[in-house]
């Protein structure tokens, strides 16, 4: 039998599994495949167990005590009438016992098989566990940075985004989604929700069609195309729908335009919000609306297992529709293994202790970026130091330093950057800690002294600040996303005793720095770097490393600069640098008109801090030679994009090199620079490559109104250099077909 027929053999023998299930199921049955409890211990653990004898759970979130697992897992087979094992969801987001860097530190890296490294040892960890299930990747495109939860996102953009959730959900399931070691993915949140109006989470999204179309749903298109096992629901209400309750989204773009045939859950207790969003009357008319609009399985609030029965013996939900949502659930269990399958007898091995250090520490090394070095201050020279202040309350926080969403992250496997430097100019040189603030948000000043005196009788300083953990992730959004509590004093403080000062920040979203940038001579940007940080950091410091990572997201100079991000639309006025003044410089009495008329704010201009895509090196690259091999192209041809990339300095080191075009005219309007692809690659001092790019008719189209995808003949400018400002060009016009 060929591999088709073998294909189609085993998708109808799926299929035929499911209807052969279905028949034998009582609607009680099915509606507890689409009920999903949570873990509430094992005081709670008989109610639990008698609920899965009778059929009423088809799935169990939290629970990671695989004594547990077993014993639920044996009386789903063995005890239950159709023996249907339990999906185990748990947030695997960014690493399990050993942490990982944050997703957007992840995305920093520009290097999607280190995301799917972390992944594949967050899923080997996990499923040691009994967990099956991760709650990941989180795929929301995130603009706005007073939002927390962009610390869990990929950052702003939809193709880095894409590449990065796809290579996420390849680390967890492998292509062997039925492996033991392997977790099935969940795309989230489906859709919108890094779109929360003002920042703050659950709030609602008002998303014109032109922008869920080419900014929200390419990387969920994405996810799809790479097989993501299962979707969740966002909280948010989509122009007036709540997601969970929202038929255009779960089944005409999911279902039918996208052809999904996995299973999707509604994220945790988001049916019964409904009612709270003012869209359902109550949970009878949440179940309806949730199950019509396709929402498979319901998060803990249990109004599916409650109502769904006597809704389809009313008639108001007819029992093929129940069998569609069960199906889904049915297909998925199948694809993992779980029934019929061997996955529930396989033992898997927990990945050796080093290797997953070691994963975690390259990625928390190239997820670091260098934004500012001037003068060369790093790397540091270990053996022309006889003396270095560590200061700040970032530099010896075990947990800190693993970030949001890490319940199962082990603080002791944590290094921090104090442990690091300590252990690497040991018998070489003193180092001095003095935190100078108890926490990050702490305004107390009585350590300044202490930090001051640290910094000020040694060669140099370094400061490790940022935000604790829990100023970001879900529900944690600020409005001022400066750096919190007195740390800009300390900085300040630090910078008064005239040493080189070396800032390292850990955070879990893009601070405004307008205010302190250029107190520190040098600032690499950690984020939070999970149980490595502190060993990547030493590295980069002194120059075991070289930073590569890029931003995933724009730096505003201040708060009330956001949303601002690269991918923007020209608008009719786009403000230029010399049509910009500053509030300071306004002349007394000036005429209204006088200050130039375009897209700009008074008191910070238009630009950012520092753009996407930026991030600086221990040495310097040059690009240079951008050719194309084409200046016209009809739909069905492709063209082909050089360009030279040189070391020009003395260290051998990675580059992100990064194209990216614009639609120039559009009739509706396309953002001045879209990122199409990127490249990393190793150089050695001196040496140059040629990076090559393929783009096709699917690099110049985008979604319409009407959900076709299609490119608009015309002209395209086409940059490649090493950030969203790059400035090597060419251009390509698109013939009329
Ligand atoms: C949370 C989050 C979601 C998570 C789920 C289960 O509220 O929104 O991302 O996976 O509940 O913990």
């Amino acid at each position: 039998m060929d591999m088709a027929n073998e294909y189609n053999s085993s998708e109808m023998a799926i299929e035929e599994r499911i209807r052969n299930l279905l028949a034998e199921m009582t609607l009680e049955e099915k509606a507890g495949q689409l009920n999903q409890v949570q873990w509430n211990g094992w005081e709670a653990f008989d109610a639990l167990a008698d609920d899965v004898r009778a059929g009423r759970v088809g799935s169990v979130i939290n629970l990671v005590d695989r004594a547990a697992v077993d014993a639920l897992q044996t009386i789903a087979r063995q005890e239950s009438r159709h023996g249907i094992p339990l999906l185990i969801g748990r947030d695997v987001i960014h690493g399990f016992h050993t942490v990982m860097p944050l997703p957007l530190a992840q995305a920093a890296s520009w290097n999607p098989d280190l995301v799917r490294d972390c992944a594949r040892i967050s899923a080997q960890e996990a499923a040691v566990t009994g967990v099956n299930w991760t709650f990941a990747p989180m795929i929301d495109v995130s603009r706005d940075p007073r939002w927390g939860r962009v610390a869990e996102s990929f950052g702003e953009d939809p193709y880095l985004t894409s590449v990065m959730g796809a290579a996420m959900i390849d680390g967890y399931q492998t292509s062997d989604p039925a492996a033991a070691d392997t977790l099935l993915a969940c795309a989230k949140h489906f859709a919108g929700y890094g779109a929360s109006e003002g920042g703050r989470d659950y709030n609602s999204t008002n998303i014109p069609p032109n922008e869920m179309r080419n900014v929200h749903l390419p990387p969920f298109k994405a996810a799809v195309e790479a097989g993501a096992a299962t979707f969740m629901t966002s909280f948010g209400d989509i122009d007036g729908v709540p997601a969970s309750g929202n038929e255009w989204l779960l089944t005409d773009v999911l279902r039918e335009e996208w052809s999904f045939d996995g299973m999707v859950v509604s994220d945790w207790e988001s049916i019964t919000q409904l009612c709270t969003h003012g869209m359902c009357e109550d949970e009878v008319d949440a179940a309806l609306v949730a199950a019509e609009a396709g929402v498979d399985m319901d998060m803990v609030s249990g109004v599916y297992s409650a109502h769904l029965p006597h809704l389809c013996e009313s008639g108001e939900i007819s029992m093929d529709r129940i069998d569609q949502l069960v199906g889904n659930i049915l297909r998925t269990k199948i694809r993992a293994g779980l029934i019929d399958g061997d996955r529930l007898d396989q033992q898997s091995e927990e990945p050796a202790r080093l290797t997953a250090l070691a994963v975690a520490r390259q990625a928390a090394t190239e997820s670091c970026v260098l934004l500012r070095n001037e003068m060369d201050t790093l790397p540091l020279s270990s053996d022309q130091i006889s003396s270095l202040a560590v200061i700040g309350p970032m530099a010896n926080e075990p947990a800190e330093q693993m970030g949001t969403w890490v319940f199962d992250g082990k603080s002791e496997r944590s290094v921090t950057p104090l442990d690091a430097i300590t252990s690497v100019l040991e018998g070489q040189a003193e180092v001095d800690f003095e935190p100078g603030l108890e926490t990050t948000r702490s305004h107390d000043k009585t350590h300044f002294a202490r930090a001051i005196e640290a910094a000020a009788s040694c060669d140099v300083a370094v400061l490790f600040i940022g935000e604790e953990a829990i100023l970001s992730g879900e529900a944690h959004c600020r409005a001022d996303i400066t750096l919190p509590g007195a740390q800009a004093d300390l900085v300040r403080a630090i910078r008064q005793t005239g040493k080189p000062v070396i800032g390292v920040i850990m955070a879990g979203r893009p601070l405004a720095l307008g205010d302190v940038i250029e107190e520190f001579d040098a600032l690499v940007y950690a984020w939070h770097g999970g149980s490595m940080s502190g060993p990547a950091l030493a590295d980069l410091l002194f120059g075991r490393a070289v930073p590569s990572g890029k931003l995933p997201v724009t730096f505003p100079k201040v708060s009330g600069q956001v949303p601002i991000y690269y991918g923007h639309k020209n608008t009719g006025r786009p403000p230029e640098a010399d049509t910009v003044i500053h509030i300071d410089d306004i002349e007394k009495g000036a005429p209204q008109t006088s200050l130039g008329m375009t897209s700009f704010l008074l008191d910070a201009g238009y630009e950012p801090l520092f753009p996407f895509g930026f991030g600086l090196s221990y040495t310097k690259f040059a690009y240079s030679d951008l050719h194309i091999d084409r200046h016209e192209m009809s739909e069905k041809e492709m063209a082909i994009v050089t360009a030279t990339v040189t070391n020009t300095g003395t260290r051998t080191a990675s580059e992100i090199t990064q194209l990216y075009i614009r639609d120039r005219v559009a009739r509706i309007t396309r953002p001045v620079r879209e990122l199409k692809a990127f490249r990393r690659q190793e150089l050695a001092p001196g040496e140059s490559v040629q990076v090559e790019f393929r783009l096709s008719v699917n690099e110049l189209a985008y979604y319409h109104r009407d959900g076709s995808f299609q490119a608009e003949p015309g002209d395209f400018d086409i940059w490649v250099g090493g950030d969203s400002r790059a400035d090597l060009h060419t251009s390509l016009r698109l013939l009329k077909a």
